[in-house]
């Protein structure tokens, strides 16, 4: 088998419909565009509304799937319900929830200001926590199974890494969130699983991880 045969069958998603956060670019907009071309719905969220709109755009045209921008800063946990409202109202039903919006930065943890420490934890872990607290409360309310949450992190998770402690810390507390929730909800028939990507030269990484000397 060639590495650049795709993995699964055609139309392996049909019928599905996925949430990924942070979908309008680099690994989020990738994994959007194969899950369009398997057949599933995908509702893309991020902060920047006009970034979505153009990828939903670009992406339907190249695989003629049906992707939807939703608008949403997963911060704030309001945000993240009227974000679910929105899908369930387009959709009727959600499948599965792909935690990928992340920031960060490379910086000496002691030059960082607790906003920036801050920053980097609410959208990574707080963030993370916001989605799958609220599609899991609508899952279990709604008696539907057979559902996945899907978290990404990194190798540091298990290492930690120096300057990027923010980053770090917040990554191994999804890792953790992810070990937890995949026995304690096992019960509803939810499937966590979490992936630790090595790097990848997206823009959003390369602009701020990259050293410049
Ligand atoms: C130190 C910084 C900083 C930097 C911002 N801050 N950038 N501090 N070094 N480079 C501080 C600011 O001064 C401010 O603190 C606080 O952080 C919040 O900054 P804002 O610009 O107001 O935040 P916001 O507009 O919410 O933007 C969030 C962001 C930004 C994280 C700062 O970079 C962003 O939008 N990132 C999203 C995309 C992203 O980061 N992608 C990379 C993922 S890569 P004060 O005290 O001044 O108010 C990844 C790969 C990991 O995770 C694995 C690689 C192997
Ligand atoms: P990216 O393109 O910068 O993706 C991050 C996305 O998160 C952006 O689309 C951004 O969109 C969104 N986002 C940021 N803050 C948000 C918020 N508050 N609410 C909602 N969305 C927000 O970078 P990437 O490299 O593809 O990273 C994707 C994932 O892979 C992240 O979880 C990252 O930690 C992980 N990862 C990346 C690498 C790598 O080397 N690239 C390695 C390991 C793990 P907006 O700015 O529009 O909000």
């Amino acid at each position: 088998m060639k590495f650049t045969n795709k993995m699964l069958r055609d139309n392996a998603l049909n019928g599905k419909t996925i949430v990924v956060t942070g979908g309008g670019s680099g690994l989020g907009k990738a994994m959007t565009k194969y899950f369009l071309e398997l057949g599933a719905n995908v509702v893309i969220t991020s902060r920047n509304l006009e970034k979505l709109e153009a990828t939903a755009s670009q992406l339907e045209a190249e695989t003629g799937g049906k992707c939807l921008p939703v608008q949403c800063d997963v911060r704030h946990y309001n945000q993240v319900e009227s974000m679910l409202e929105t899908v369930i109202t387009n959709f009727g039903k959600v499948d599965t929830l792909l935690n990928n919006a992340a920031g960060n930065f490379i910086s000496p943890t002691e030059r960082l200001s607790a906003n920036a420490f801050d920053t980097i934890i609410d959208i990574v872990l707080k963030g993370t926590k916001n989605c799958t607290l609220a599609f899991g409360k609508h899952w279990i309310n709604t008696k539907q199974t057979n559902t996945v949450v899907l978290n990404i992190v990194t190798t540091y998770a298990w290492t930690g890494s120096g300057y990027v402690v923010p980053s770090a810390t917040a990554k191994a507390g999804v890792l953790a969130l992810t070990r937890s929730l995949a026995v304690e909800w096992a019960k509803y028939s939810m499937r966590f699983n979490a992936i630790a990507p090595g790097p990848f030269p997206t823009k959003g990484a390369w602009n701020r991880l990259a050293w410049k000397s």
